[in-house]
């Protein structure tokens, strides 16, 4: 795969200090005094109901909404002092309904903003090359088709491309992969966490989707109406302690699954090699969550641990995954179940 880093900017620190937006004709704010400090290279995540604010106040960080008040900086620079279009160059935008322009060519919609920057025509073909790559789509293939000729989930692919074309520091994503099944969503999902491995762009995504993001983001800010913070913190820490109701409605059902889905095997203080080669195995880069699914599968025998080059280094059973939740382990007198 083609390397997209060696010119990539690292992110950018975005700061929100009381931003607010008022709708004209609203009686009320759609966002209200919103403040972050998002760290470069930082994936934040927005996520909360349907109208609470999280496309506002998104919006606002690139201009598409001018704040009523409040101030955004970027690298320390207001936005507000910056001209909007070369301000928003500078930041890539994916959003839910992809917005490709059907009368493109795959290449000239990623080739957009590279074009408006005055890149020559050698470099252009070679960035949108790479960056079809990137997004595993074969350039002879897909350069010269419509968009209209891809699949929901290869457009999206394109309009994450398009997004990166430039380059640019910061990516605002509203809810880019909310329109895909639930298939390519994860394909999706994860081949975007691979490239921001990579790329540490400083990314504020918006999801309604609690679950996807716990699956991406470093950080993930729970809303409430007029875009309230009712907590912002890392997946496994709301997952743990969650803050309130509000919050804690929102994680949902299997709060303990999802942080078990969060926690590599080599976390758990593994126990002895008891297990039989050749039975059902684990590797110590999995999930707790999917160790937990294969002792399900195996009866509950521990099952072994496969180190990197496929080395037993010992064994997994339910106390060891619930001792990494810091779970009280019952004595079997007292775990028996519901009493009278
Ligand atoms: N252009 C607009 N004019 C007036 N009200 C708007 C406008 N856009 C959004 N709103 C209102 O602002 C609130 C927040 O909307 P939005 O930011 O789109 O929420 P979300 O992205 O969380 O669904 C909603 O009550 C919505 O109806
Ligand atoms: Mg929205």
């Amino acid at each position: 795969m083609s390397e997209p880093t060696s010119r990539a900017a690292a992110g950018a620190r975005i700061v929100l200090k009381d931003v607010t937006k008022v709708y004209p004709g609203q009686p009320g704010p759609a966002v209200d005094s919103f403040s972050m400090d998002i760290a470069p290279g930082e994936l934040i995540m927005f996520v909360g109901p349907s109208g609470c604010g999280k496309t506002t106040t998104m919006k606002m960080i690139n201009r598409i909404i001018e704040p009523t008040s409040g101030s955004i900086t970027i690298d320390g620079q207001d936005i507000l002092t910056l001209n909007p279009n070369e301000l928003r160059r500078r930041i890539g935008y994916v959003i839910q309904q992809i917005g490709l322009f059907p009368h493109m060519t795959i290449a000239e919609n990623i080739a957009v903003v590279p074009k408006l920057l005055g890149w020559d025509r050698n470099k252009i073909r070679n960035r949108v090359e790479e960056l079809l790559a990137v997004v595993e789509l074969d350039p002879k293939t897909f350069a010269s088709r419509y968009p209209r000729q891809l699949s929901g989930g290869q457009q999206q692919r394109v309009g994450v491309a398009r997004a990166l074309a430039a380059d640019p520091p910061v990516m605002l994503m509203d809810e880019p992969f909310g329109a895909t099944d639930p298939i390519t969503r994860e394909k999706l999902q994860s081949e975007f966490l691979r490239l921001q491995e990579k790329l540490s762009k400083t990314i504020v995504f918006v999801t309604h989707d609690f679950d996807e993001a716990v699956r991406l983001g470093d950080r993930i800010a729970v809303l409430s109406d007029h875009s309230s913070i009712e907590q912002f913190d890392t997946p496994a820490n709301i997952l743990a302690n969650p803050a309130n109701d509000y919050v804690s409605q929102f994680v949902g059902h299997g709060a303990a699954l999802k942080r078990l889905g969060l926690i590599p095997v080599h976390q758990a203080s593994l126990g002895p090699n008891v297990a039989v080669r050749g039975a059902i195995e684990v590797s110590v880069n999995d999930s707790l969550r999917d160790a937990l699914d294969a002792l399900v599968l195996s009866g509950g025998t521990p099952v072994a641990v496969l180190n990197d080059q496929g080395r037993v280094v010992g064994s997994i059973d339910i106390e060891k995954i619930s001792a990494v939740l810091g779970a009280e382990i019952l004595p079997p007198a007292l775990a028996g179940g519901v009493r009278p």
